[in-house]
């Protein structure tokens, strides 16, 4: 493992993305962690950027124990910084301007172990730059190993020790060769094996969870079709076959056919034991007469809870009851690492903190009312690495390349009241929006997609007719991280393609538009 300290750099994430790309397992921890309660021993340390001073007061500084560990120190732009204050505060200094952007690095040769991190590149190449402070010496026992224009000490190497600095940032893909240098570092010079693949990982896991569970323990877990769930349920089946529970619950407002696909996948494709609960007109009988989102959002949270509940007690009657007797003890839980990092990410003082899509209060609630303990076999993994997992599982290509599809489901894309007649045709124009993406050959280049109702109607002509109908939202963006996002550029004829079909096929629509707002100043979602 090579441990990434976070000193709150936009880009942290990255350097534990791109080792992984390596297949070197890569942790990030706050750069506050305490290296005495590390369970492991990380075979290398990364300190990240951040966009502290390190010789101001209050600015965060690494537990003085990572030297005393003796493993190699990569320290990146803020950490190299850190490493050189750690030798003489007088070593850093704020620059006369902010370095933003592209830069020449020109590698110098020096002898020794040095030069290893940048072997087999080129003594010349583009790098990313974002800083304001900058090295004032060079601190003692090291070598300058590059420079550019701007900054004199763009890399840093001690001279009999591996720790070395780089003022620019290798993570970003603006820099040439970027991960070549990572991969120095990590595979070169901490001696880490390129062994972290999606076999490995489902390997150990698949082991970790029934060494957690047991001979006879249970798990439940709720799934929705989307990957998340559906590759932790099929993680689960694989590790502990019928002992794992999963309970898919009909809320009314799921997509054109899907509920019956979902069972049918799981069921039939996957094998898993899975409980199908239609509470559909419960959920759009509550939803009449809501039309504030926060409460429909909250109504189908709380409905989702209690009938999940009461799910629950049946199955642990019947789970007492069948041969795989025993009480169910854990609860499946589909978090992701970004959310992990979240709450790991160091803030520091001034910093905000992104609010989140609580997943409805599930599994505080099967934690706190029911006892059940968490199991949470997804927490290390990024999305494209829980795709390459289902793919492992052997769970189809469309369903791992899914687009996230909210819990409320339609009931937030439809603006204002939900009505079964406006579910309906929300779902019959995502429908054809969906299918005409994926004809067109688009859907893998699209985040997210669907069609939303707008009630609000308008006038058109149709036939000889003057008819009175609904607008439908379409609604497509492309996104890394779903916190910021852009409308997707539509081929002009797939659009059209698209406008006919719904008016055509959808009774009770009129027109169709397109939505172009980006995120901010939108959301993904229409409510
Ligand atoms: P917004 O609309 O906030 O959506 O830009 C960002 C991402 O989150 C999904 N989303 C939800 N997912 N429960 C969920 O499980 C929700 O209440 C919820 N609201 C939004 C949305 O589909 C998008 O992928």
């Amino acid at each position: 493992t090579v441990l990434v300290l976070d000193f709150g750099s936009q880009y942290t994430h990255l350097i534990t993305r791109r080792l992984r790309e390596l297949n070197v397992f890569s942790e990030m921890l706050p750069c506050t962690t305490n290296i005495a309660d590390l369970d492991f021993t990380p075979k290398g340390i990364i300190l990240s950027g951040g966009p502290y001073s390190v010789y101001e007061e209050g600015s965060p500084h690494v537990d003085p124990a990572v030297l005393d560990l003796n493993v190699p120190i990569l320290g990146i732009c803020y950490g190299m910084q850190e490493i050189a204050y750690r030798v003489n505060p007088e070593n850093v200094i704020a620059g006369t301007h902010r370095e933003y952007g592209h830069a020449n690095l020109k590698a110098q040769t020096v002898n020794g172990h040095v030069d290893r991190l940048f072997q087999g590149l080129e003594d010349s190449m583009r790098v990313w730059m974002s800083h304001g402070d900058k090295l004032a010496n060079l601190p003692e026992g090291f070598h300058t190993v590059a420079t550019s224009d701007n900054s004199e000490y763009a890399a840093i190497a001690h001279g009999s020790k591996h720790i070395y600095g780089l003022q620019f940032h290798p993570e970003v893909t603006h820099t040439e060769n970027g991960t070549k240098l990572l991969e120095n570092f990590a595979v070169g010079i901490c001696g880490c094996q390129q062994n972290w693949t999606m076999a490995a990982f489902l390997e150990t896991e698949r082991k970790r969870i029934r060494d957690i569970v047991g001979e006879k323990g249970q798990v439940l877990g709720a799934v929705s079709g989307g990957v998340d769930s559906t590759v932790a349920a099929k993680l689960m089946k694989e590790a502990i076959g019928d002992r794992f529970w999963a309970v898919l619950v009909n809320n009314g407002v799921m997509r054109l056919n899907e509920c019956e696909q979902v069972k049918k996948d799981l069921t039939e494709n996957l094998g898993i034991n899975l409980t199908v609960v239609d509470a559909s007109q419960v959920f759009l009988d509550g939803l009449k007469g809501i039309s504030d989102p926060e409460k429909k959002r909250k109504f189908i949270g709380g409905k989702f809870i209690d009938i999940f509940e009461e799910e629950a007690l049946k199955i642990e009657a019947a789970a007492a009851n069948s041969d795989r007797a025993g009480k169910i003890q854990f609860f499946l839980q589909g978090t992701l690492y970004p959310d992990v990092i979240e709450s790991l990410s160091f803030k520091g003082p001034s910093a905000t903190i992104k609010t989140h899509h609580n997943v409805g209060g599930l599994p505080e609630r099967m934690a706190n009312g029911s006892g059940l303990r968490l199991i949470e076999p997804l927490r290390s993994l990024y999305k494209d690495e829980v795709r390459e997992l289902g793919r492992a599982l052997g769970i189809s290509e469309e369903l791992v390349m899914r687009h996230p599809f909210p819990g409320p489901g339609i009931a937030v894309r439809i603006l204002g009241e939900v009505t079964p007649e406006k579910v309906e045709i929300a779902r019959r124009a995502d429908n054809i929006f969906i299918t005409e993406i994926r004809k067109a050959g688009l859907y893998n280049q699209i985040s997210q997609a669907y069609a939303a109702v707008d009630p609000s109607r308008a006038v058109g002509v149709m036939g000889d007719k003057r008819v009175y109908g609904y607008i439908i939202i379409l609604r497509a963006v492309v996104t890394i991280d779903y916190m910021t996002a852009e409308a997707f550029e539509f081929p002009w004829a797939v659009l059209q393609k698209v406008m006919n079909r719904i008016i055509n096929e959808v009774d009770g629509v009129c027109r169709v538009t397109y939505d172009v707002t980006s995120k901010p100043p939108g959301t993904i979602e229409m409510e």
